[in-house]
């Protein structure tokens, strides 16, 4: 007797969605993501234009209620909340730099609030490592407790879920239902020539006619110079001493003005990839920085995910921020698998 496979209709929604990295991976994982909330009215294209069951809504999360939200989990069996609050308050830069943060600690205060309201049978939160060791983080494992969460969390490395970048991030999973485990590591480790390589030759400061996301901003003609002298793996020390500055040698990241390896993996890709000046994010071979489409697959987007209305376009610049803010969507797959595994235990 062939017995059908029960699909449980898991209903989520992300708050703070951005561009829809987490979304995306959710989706893949056959969650029916219903709606994302975010401030930045500059996401809401891409969001929408490629999470066809999902609606933005730009919307201030300290303005979200309860009303809001539970009329979107109307016919799920399972139900869940997910959430990645700005990372910048969190990140080692910004306790190097302390300045008033209380703001940003409130949105992981917002997001417990709207927990507490809505009481999904599922949460997840992804975040900078920092946030592991700052007091908001226990008072968030505190308050789940009390509602009677069981939960899990790490610092995880996304090269172990397919991502090809040494890219580190604190992830939580949490269930009303029963027991709940992070994602087992679930793919061989991936390079930057296995997502990028097939990409066409474009010039600096140039965009390829067939996608205007492959494009980059143009290096400056001394920045040019140096890109010339830079080595896969490098930096600035592979270039001639007239070429070097004195901020340079006491740059705290001596992979500043760097070009990736096709066999390595890349670092992390943040909102500053479209700048030579802040990481290794010189092209393997083409002098040039890596372009946006290639910072979107190294962020594992699916190969045609849209990032610019031509109707009403955006700087290479905001979608630098979009893509460097997300969640790799590999990782948000292997944080849907688990919820859907989650659903088991009843
Ligand atoms: C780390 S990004 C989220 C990335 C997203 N989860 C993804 O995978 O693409 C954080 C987001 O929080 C949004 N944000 C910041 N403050 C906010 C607020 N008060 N209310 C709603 N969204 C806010 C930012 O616009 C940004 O898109």
């Amino acid at each position: 007797m062939s017995s059908v496979k029960y699909a449980p209709r898991i209903h989520a929604v992300d708050l703070f969605c951005g561009v829809g990295g987490l979304t995306k991976g959710l989706e893949l994982a056959g969650i029916s993501v219903r709606a994302g909330f975010d401030i930045d009215t500059s996401c809401r294209y891409a969001y929408e234009a490629n999470n066809s069951g999902a609606e933005f809504h730009s919307t201030d999360i300290r303005n979200l209620r309860s009303e809001d939200i539970l009329p979107l989990y109307r016919d799920a069996d399972y139900t869940a909340l997910v959430g990645c609050a700005p990372c910048q308050p969190f990140s080692s830069h910004a306790s190097k730099n302390q300045t008033n943060v209380s703001e940003e600690y409130s949105l992981v205060g917002e997001f417990i609030r709207l927990i507490r309201d809505c009481k999904p049978d599922f949460v997840s939160m992804e975040n900078v490592r920092g946030l592991s060791k700052r007091p908001i983080f226990d008072v968030f494992l505190r308050e789940l407790g009390t509602m009677e969460y069981e939960y899990d969390y790490d610092i995880v490395s996304c090269r172990d879920y397919g991502v090809p970048q040494n890219r580190k991030r604190l992830v939580l999973v949490a269930s009303r239902l029963g027991k709940i485990s992070l994602p087992r590591p679930t793919e061989n480790r991936s390079t930057v020539g296995d997502f990028i390589r097939h990409l066409p030759q474009i010039a600096d400061g140039t965009s390829y006619p067939d996608d205007p996301v492959h494009c980059t901003l143009p290096l400056s003609d001394l920045n040019m110079r140096r890109m010339k002298q830079s080595k896969p793996g490098g930096s600035w020390q592979d270039w001639d001493d007239d070429l070097i500055n004195e901020c340079h040698r006491k740059a705290y990241y001596p992979a500043s003005y760097g070009r990736m390896r096709w066999n390595a993996e890349a670092p992390t890709i943040t909102t500053q990839f479209c700048y030579y000046s802040t990481g290794r994010f010189g092209h393997p071979e083409q002098d040039r920085t890596i372009s946006v489409r290639e910072a979107a697959l190294l962020q594992t987007f699916p190969e045609r995910y849209e990032f610019l209305n031509e109707d009403d376009p955006i700087s290479i610049r905001e979608m630098a921020r979009h893509i460097g803010n997300a969640v790799p969507v590999k990782l948000g797959a292997a944080i849907g698998e688990t919820i859907v595994e989650g659903t088991h235990v009843r």
